[in-house]
C-alpha cells in the first residue's frame, strides 16, 4: 500500500516536469520511470497529454485557457495576454503578429494602462480604466477616449527635461575635464562645443576602426587614443552622458563643409 502511494506521487511529479522537456529527454525519463514504478503506472492520460503538448505547435495543441503568455508594449503600460500560448515557448509568427498588432493599436491610447486578452477563438477583450470592452477589433474605433488623450502634463514635461538636462550636464563635465584620461588631455581641447564630432553621420565606416562604427565606438576610440584612457562599456552611464552631450550640441545642425 505504501509503495503504491509513493509510485503515484512519483508519476505526478514526473508528468509535471516532462511537460517542459524535449521528446528524447521524455523517453529517457520514461525508461527510468518504468523501471522504478512499473509500466502500467505511467501509461495514464496525463503523461500522454504532457508529451503531446511538448511536440505540437501552439495551434493544434489541446490548449487550456489556464496557459497563457503575456506580451508588453514598449511603454510597459499596455499588455496583451495571449490565451493558449505557452509561457515558455515562442509563439508562432502568426500569433506573435496578432499580439504585436493589438499592442501597437493600443499605443493610440498613449499613456493609459490597458490590458488586452486574445482568446483561443481570437476574440479580443480590452480592459482600461476599470471598464471591459468585448469584441475589440484591431484598427477599429477606440472604445474609450481618455481625458488627457495621452498628452503629457506640464509637470511631466518639466521632469523629463530636467532628467535630460542632468545627463547632458554630466556629459559636458566629462567632455571638459581629464577624468577619462591618463595624460591630462580632454575631449574639449580638440572638439570645442563638440565640434567635428558629426554624430548625425553615424553609423558609418571608419577607416581607423576598419568597420562600421556607431558614435560610441568613436568616443571610445578617442578615449583610448588621444586620452590614453580605458574604453567605456557601451552601457556605461558616462558613455550615455557623453553621447547625450555631443548630440545636444549638434542637434539640428546641417552638414556643411568648412563648418563645425
Ligand atoms: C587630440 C585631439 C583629440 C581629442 C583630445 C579627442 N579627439 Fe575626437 N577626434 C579627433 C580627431 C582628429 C578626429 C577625426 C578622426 C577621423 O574622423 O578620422 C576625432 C574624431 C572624433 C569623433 C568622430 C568624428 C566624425 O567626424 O565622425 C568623435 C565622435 C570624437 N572624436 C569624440 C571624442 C571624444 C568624446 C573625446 C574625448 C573622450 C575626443 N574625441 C577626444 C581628435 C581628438
Amino acid at each position: 500500500m505504501k509503495l503504491e502511494i509513493s509510485a503515484a506521487v512519483f508519476v505526478g511529479i514526473f508528468t509535471t516536469v516532462a511537460a517542459g522537456f524535449a521528446p528524447a529527454a521524455i523517453a529517457a525519463q520514461e525508461a527510468v520511470a518504468a523501471q522504478e514504478s512499473g509500466p502500467q503506472e505511467i501509461t495514464g492520460t496525463p503523461r500522454i497529454a504532457a508529451s503531446a503538448s511538448a511536440e505540437m505547435p501552439d495551434e493544434v495543441r489541446p490548449a487550456t485557457v489556464s496557459q497563457s503568455r503575456t506580451v508588453w508594449a514598449c511603454d510597459k503600460r499596455k499588455m496583451v495576454i495571449v490565451e493558449g500560448a505557452s509561457p515558455d515557448k515562442k509563439m508562432s509568427p502568426e500569433r506573435a503578429q496578432i499580439a504585436a498588432a493589438v499592442l501597437m493599436d493600443l499605443m493610440r491610447f498613449c499613456n493609459e494602462e490597458i490590458t488586452a486578452r486574445i482568446a483561443i477563438d481570437q476574440k479580443i477583450t480590452v480592459a482600461a480604466n476599470g471598464h471591459v470592452y468585448e469584441n475589440y477589433v484591431v484598427g477599429g474605433p477606440l472604445p474609450i477616449v481618455p481625458a488627457s488623450f495621452g498628452q503629457p502634463s506640464k509637470r511631466e514635461k518639466m521632469i523629463w527635461k530636467a532628467e535630460l538636462d542632468k545627463l547632458i550636464a554630466e556629459g559636458d563635465r566629462l567632455f571638459h575635464n581629464d577624468e577619462l584620461s591618463s595624460n591630462g588631455v580632454a575631449c574639449a581641447m580638440c572638439h570645442p562645443h563638440a565640434s567635428n564630432t558629426h554624430p548625425e553621420t553615424y553609423p558609418k565606416f571608419q577607416t581607423q576602426l576598419k568597420k562600421v562604427a556607431l558614435l560610441r565606438d568613436m568616443v571610445n576610440w578617442c578615449i583610448i587614443n588621444p586620452l590614453e584612457g580605458d574604453a567605456l562599456p557601451e552601457d556605461d552611464p558616462r558613455m550615455k552622458a557623453i553621447e547625450a552631450y555631443i548630440l545636444s550640441q549638434r542637434a539640428g545642425k546641417t552638414l556643411e563643409s568648412g563648418k563645425h
